[in-house]
């Protein structure tokens, strides 16, 4: 199988992103459970994909909810008003300090280092705001599970991933001036058990059981 750059993958993916997966399925309830106060907020979601998340916030009362993606194809799919633009997180177009919640979830995988992004995760983060980082969890790799997701045609097809340790999501973060606040580690288990049974896969679920797929950061802004 040949493995995808990240915006060829995207562009590809996109028609059909909006079908949560057991790994978006497992990160949407983790960041849930972090309990990042959003009312009153700004919030920039970088790597927002088809912005699903920014429109969900919407019902916590953010004040200003912001999306950024390296695929426009991606950005295509989002619901129409939601205010997004084309961007890499290394280089996000907005102001410093501009906002007071930054998410990155399940977008730092694709990259093979990991400091220019958070370099900028941080400078848009307003001193004492939360930067959450969300990652396919090295433990799944280690397990011999990859990116992957059909095509139109039906075809399994893998994205580029970089495997990075906790350890390097902190001591990066940590350079560019983000304190880790709080950690999880989401395991496959009965949140996501319809999704096995769904696909007559429960033999799959039963292997799978316990095995850390996502990982998450929350960080402070010095
Ligand atoms: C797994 S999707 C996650 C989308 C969204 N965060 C969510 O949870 O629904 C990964 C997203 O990261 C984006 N992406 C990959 N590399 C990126 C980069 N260097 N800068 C910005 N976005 C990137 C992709 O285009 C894709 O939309």
């Amino acid at each position: 199988m040949t493995t995808l750059r990240p915006a060829e993958a995207y562009a590809l993916w996109a028609p059909r992103y909006a079908a949560e997966t057991v790994i978006s399925a497992l990160e949407y309830v983790a960041v849930e459970s972090l309990g990042v106060e959003l009312r009153g907020r700004r919030l920039l979601d970088v790597g927002c994909g088809i912005a699903r998340r920014l429109t969900q916030a919407r019902e916590s009362g953010v004040a200003l909810a912001v999306g950024v993606d390296l695929t426009p194809r991606m950005l295509a799919e989002a619901r129409e008003g939601e205010l997004l633009a084309a961007a890499d997180v290394r280089a996000i177009p907005v102001a410093d300090a501009a906002f007071d919640v930054v998410w990155c979830r399940l977008v730092l995988g694709h990259l093979s280092d990991l400091d220019a992004a958070y370099a900028e995760l941080a400078r848009v983060c307003a001193r004492g705001g939360r930067v959450v980082v969300t990652d396919f969890h090295p433990d799944a790799v280690a397990a011999g599970h990859r990116r992957t997701f059909r095509d139109a045609e039906g075809v399994v097809q893998e994205i580029e991933h970089h495997v990075h340790t906790p350890r390097a999501h902190r001591r990066a973060a940590a350079r560019a001036g983000l304190t880790l606040v709080q950690r999880f580690d989401r395991v496959v288990g009965e949140t996501v058990r319809g999704f096995y049974e769904r696909a007559d896969r429960l033999d799959v679920y039963e292997q799978q059981r316990g095995l850390a797929v996502v990982l998450g950061l929350a960080f402070v802004r010095a």
